[in-house]
């Protein structure tokens, strides 16, 4: 393994202008396959509930199932580092509710940092975590856990007022001791305006190229997403869902048509065991 990545390396690596690498993973193989081919950052991301567990939005899914997440995306990752997604009110009610959640993440499933969604409304919480010892990272732009006060999933900041606002926002959160932001869903140059007026370092997710580096979910780069959503800013680099169906029909066929298993795939037995146990078969003889 080379070097552990941490906060101090993201800032060295936007200072050399070099791009991080950033992937969504929920499970021990994902996370052992992305950090073997060198992603600098891992999002255990509230999105599982769609990618991993069907559900129809993030906000059915808790602190419970994201530890179990989390715990397997830890034990597969070895240099990237891996960020726990705070789920829907695991951080909003209370300061107090913030610090311990992102406590869960940090310190029992081993994560290096957290993440949470919103700009200066949930800055108090953010420097309550960060007061903590918590490493946190900000998330602006199509924030899904309001996606209902947002008007649906829809691309933000589509005005000068609109990025005004988010630059406002990342200020509060870059205030409030926020190591980086994530910006999702905004056109190209809304992104840049609100890189350039922060500090920290700023990825996106289907905000453009000019950010720090890019998240990708990696249901949607490998094609494991089941469902209609293919959103536009993602480059398809595989068809591993249609390759793993296709892969289950042929076994199904072979299954059905006696093809499988064959010999090979049989455990052997000494020859002259054999023919006892078959020279009893025949006989009917069964040892009750
Ligand atoms: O949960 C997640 O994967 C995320 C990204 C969509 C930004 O928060």
């Amino acid at each position: 393994m080379t070097k552990k990545v941490t906060t101090a390396t993201l800032v060295t690596l936007k200072a050399a202008g070099e791009k991080a690498v950033f992937l969504t993973a929920y499970d021990y193989p994902t996370a052992t396959f992305a950090d073997r081919a060198g992603a600098d950052m891992l999002l255990v991301g509230d999105s599982a509930a769609m990618t991993m567990l069907g559900l129809p939005s993030t906000l059915g899914i808790g602190m419970t199932e994201m530890l179990v997440f989390a715990r397997a995306v830890v034990r597969g990752g070895g240099r990237a580092l891996v960020i726990g997604d705070m789920p829907f009110l695991s951080y909003q009610p209370s300061d107090e509710t913030a610090v311990r959640n992102a406590g869960a993440f940090v310190g029992d499933a081993g994560c290096d940092a957290v993440k949470c969604e919103g700009g200066r409304r949930v800055a108090r919480r953010v420097r309550a975590m960060v007061d903590a010892g918590i490493a946190v990272m900000g998330h602006l732009g199509l924030t899904p856990q309001n996606a209902a006060q947002l008007g649906g999933y829809r691309v933000q900041g589509k005005s000068l007022a609109a990025a005004e606002r988010l630059i406002d926002d990342a200020r509060a959160l870059e205030d409030a001791g926020a190591f980086a932001i994530l910006l999702e869903a905004l056109p190209a140059e809304t992104a840049r305006f609100v890189r350039d007026a922060v500090h920290v370092p700023v990825y996106g997710i289907g905000a453009g190229p000019h950010v720090d580096g890019q998240l990708v979910i990696s249901h949607d780069l490998l094609g494991t997403f089941v469902g209609d959503i293919r959103p536009r800013f993602v480059r398809r680099y595989a068809e591993l869902g249609d390759a793993i169906e296709a892969a289950f029909r042929r076994y199904a066929e072979d299954v059905r048509a006696g093809r499988f298993p064959a010999p090979e795939h049989c455990y052997p037995i000494a020859p002259e065991e054999e023919a006892l146990i078959r020279e009893r078969r025949a006989a009917g003889a069964v040892a009750s």
